[in-house]
């Protein structure tokens, strides 16, 4: 399991927070950055580490900024990704089990950086249900491919 972490100025904090937490548990990560709380702008943090796992580089991505909504919606516009904001643990392992996310998606000023280290051990942790989800999921990609589904 390798996964592609990425935050904004906004939640380099929590990302430092959660590359500390992955490095306690052995858990392989790539840091595209940010490198400090200098600002930046997020679509390109969150597109380097999407790609990585749209391209199969990383298995599953850690986004951070200061809500989670910028990275999600970078994040979505790349081919592949099915990037989720999480608030709480229910909807990290929902977000797995039902939409097979490949990516999380928190706001440092949201979560605690003890909730999110959590909601990573709980994504990281969780498998895609498949069955009837696998065809929702598929229609999710229809949709990318510019099919009409309606
Ligand atoms: C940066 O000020 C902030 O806009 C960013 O971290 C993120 O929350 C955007 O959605």
């Amino acid at each position: 399991m390798k996964l592609a972490l990425a935050a904004d100025h906004g939640a380099f904090e929590l990302k430092e927070s959660i590359k500390k937490h992955l490095e306690e548990k052995g858990i392989e990560y790539e840091d595209f950055g940010c490198s400090s709380k200098e600002s930046v702008d997020y679509p390109k943090f969150a597109y380097k580490a999407a790609k990585a796992v749209a391209d199969s580089k990383c298995d599953l991505g850690i986004l951070c900024c200061t809500t989670g909504l910028g990275m999600s919606m970078a994040a979505n516009k790349v081919k592949g990704i099915r990037a989720a904001v999480c608030t709480n643990e229910m909807l990290a392992e929902m977000t797995r089990r039902h939409n097979n996310a490949n990516v999380l998606c928190m706001g440092q000023s949201v979560v605690s950086m003890e909730l999110a280290n959590k909601l990573v051990d709980i994504f990281i942790s969780t498998d895609f249900d498949g069955g009837r989800h696998e065809r929702r999921v598929n229609q999710l990609t229809d949709i990318e491919n510019g099919k009409d589904i309606g």
